[in-house]
């Protein structure tokens, strides 16, 4: 990746707007795809996959009435493991990916409740989880409080260390000759008759290109000039989220993610191999509001504290809050937008870091080919104008 800025005229095959893990792994695809790629960032990798928690989990994370988004869920994660291996070659350094499991677990008996009907839902869509008495949640993690009242084992949810899986992007990026890193925010989408064309940059630069790729997370839709109602409305959704450090002494601490129904609120802990223990996350539609309180800090540390009474112990290294994207419908944007010449990766909400493999696979397709995979072809932005065949207007 050529580190300074290319002379103004330069002129990429693709301007990807955004270069946090989504808009970083397009990049690296598409370079690999044979395009020249202008990523523009003011601070790449440190919106939201900077705070994330890194779970890979379509299954212990199921929600009701998001069947469809499963599929495209599920489809990331098992791209997960050859993207990881393909990235570590790339950017010679660890992708932070750990097979290791995920144990929900209920504290009382009503979050018991909880977990039965999500096991039976799990079940009627042929998803593998298995259910957990009480003592064998703590055959499987010893920390575990003797009053979590049954779980269960979803062998195949995994997670990766996003701080580590941006390091290892930027550095592939970094290797790759297509790539170009401009250290600046897109303030303006720029456009000749219906066609977006380039974007104008904060240092006062224009970039032109023969495709745009919107990645900016909650930002996306503040870039200028964007049409009206072309993307619904992205909101930040604000989670407050704990790092500890597991010292050597007490190690194995906890070996599987462990997602927490807690007397009807859901918390979750990530075990890294290196000692880090990541606990997350409150959930406020706040605006971009990014400040840590003491309350989302004594939540997540109270309900931490019931299921695995040791974490009091540990220390606690750094607190965090971050802005994830949603959309209208929770799901993502990834596809062309009603704007010829601009492309969506945008609004993944509590996913982004989950979808990477397949968002990037498929928008450097798309960027490619000119093709739209099946799998994302469902979560293109025209879902939303879809049934009228105009933009709709959200004001
Ligand atoms: N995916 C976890 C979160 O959004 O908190």
């Amino acid at each position: 990746m050529a580190s300074a800025s290319p002379s103004p005229s330069a002129s990429p095959d693709v301007l990807v707007v955004g270069a946090g893990v989504i808009g970083l792994s397009i990049a690296w695809r598409a370079a690999r795809r044979g395009l020249t790629v202008v990523l523009a960032d003011p601070q790449p990798g440190r919106g939201a996959s900077h705070a994330a928690a890194g779970m890979l989990t379509p299954v212990s994370e199921l929600q009701y009435g998001e069947e469809s988004l499963l599929r495209l869920n599920m489809d990331s994660a098992a791209r997960y493991p050859a993207f990881a291996a393909e990235l570590e070659e790339a950017s010679g350094l660890p992708s932070g990916y750990r097979a290791c499991g995920t144990l929900a677990v209920a504290l009382d008996a009503d979050d018991r409740a909880v977990l039965k009907d999500l096991h039976a839902f799990q079940s009627r869509l042929g998803l593998a989880s298995t259910w957990l008495t009480s003592r064998e949640c703590r055959r499987f993690e010893p920390m575990l409080s003797p009053a979590v009242a049954g779980g269960l084992h979803v062998e195949g949810d995994h997670q990766i260390d996003n701080r580590r899986l941006v390091a290892a992007l930027l550095a592939a990026c970094e290797r790759e000759p297509g790539v170009t890193l401009r250290p600046a925010r897109a303030t303006a989408l720029l456009t000749a008759g219906d066609r977006a064309t380039g974007a104008r940059l904060d240092d006062g630069t224009d970039v032109s290109a023969g495709q745009v790729v919107l990645a900016a997370g909650c930002w996306s839709n503040a870039v200028e000039g964007l049409p009206p109602g072309l993307l619904p409305p992205i909101r930040p959704v604000k989670g407050e989220i704990l790092r500890l450090h597991v010292p050597d002494a007490y190690r194995p601490f906890l070996s599987h993610n462990v997602r927490g129904v807690v007397k009807g609120g859901s918390m979750y802990l990530v075990p890294r191999a290196d000692g880090e223990l990541v606990i997350g996350a409150t959930e406020n539609d706040l605006g971009y509001d990014t400040e840590v309180t003491a309350g989302g800090v004594y939540e997540l540390l109270r309900d931490a504290r019931e299921l695995v009474p040791g974490v009091t112990e540990l220390p606690l290294v750094e607190t965090h809050a971050g802005l994830r994207p949603g959309t209208p419908d929770n799901a993502p944007l990834i596809g062309r937008t009603g704007l010829d010449g601009l492309i969506a990766a945008t609004g993944h909400y509590r996913h982004g870091i989950l979808l990477t493999p397949v968002t990037a696979d498929a928008v450097a397709e798309l960027l490619a080919d000119g093709t739209v995979p099946d799998v994302v072809r469902p979560w293109g932005p025209a879902r939303f104008t879809a049934t009228t065949g105009k933009e709709l207007s959200y004001a």
